[in-house]
């Protein structure tokens, strides 16, 4: 099985969507923020705050280095900004989790632990800034995605299904 590299929006729903991947399939899952907070024993948070965004995407670059050469059969869920990282192609089928923006952050907002999800991400912390990185990062997200799943009114086991279905024809 080809690598599924899972991109989006923060808030979009791409750890739970992996989970019901994972269910339906046989890929093991992983995550770039993970790997990132593993390697530096340390959360996400913390990090930007002590080294500042230059310092993460540093990391997110050593990190795209290590899966091109290291992983397969696996689903690589990304953090919101990784779809940056030059070698993505070579990572794997890239799948587009796409969401307007109203809709992600309602997600977040109904969510049972939504002051922690909102917490968890720097820059989901101004939604005015949000808004316009989502805009500037959306023609990006489609201009590499293989696969684009819109996940309106889908529940996350609805478009790991969908996914699923899709990448056959990559694998
Ligand atoms: C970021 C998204 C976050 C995390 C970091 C930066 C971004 O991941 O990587 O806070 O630049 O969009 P999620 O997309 O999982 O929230």
């Amino acid at each position: 099985m080809k690598n599924i590299v899972l991109i989006g929006f923060m808030g979009v729903g791409k750890g739970s969507v992996a989970r019901e991947v994972v269910k339906h399939s046989d890929y093991i899952a992983i995550d770039t923020d993970d790997l990132i907070e593993s390697m530096e024993n340390r959360k996400i948070k913390a990090l930007f705050e002590a080294e500042g965004e230059k310092y993460f995407r540093k990391l997110e670059r050593h990190v795209a280095k290590w899966l091109e050469k290291s992983v397969h059969n696996t689903l690589v869920s990304t953090g919101g900004g990784f779809y940056k990282q030059e070698n993505l192609k070579k990572i794997g089928t890239i799948v587009l989790l796409d969401s307007p923006f109203d809709a992600i952050i309602k997600r977040i907002k109904e969510h049972p632990n939504a002051a922690k999800k909102l917490k968890k991400r720097p820059l989901l912390k101004n939604l005015k800034k949000a808004k316009e990185l989502y805009n500037e990062r959306r023609s990006g997200y489609l201009e590499l995605a293989d696969i684009v799943i819109n996940v309106t009114n889908k529940n996350p086991e609805m478009c790991a299904k969908e996914l699923l279905k899709k990448v056959k024809k990559y694998a």
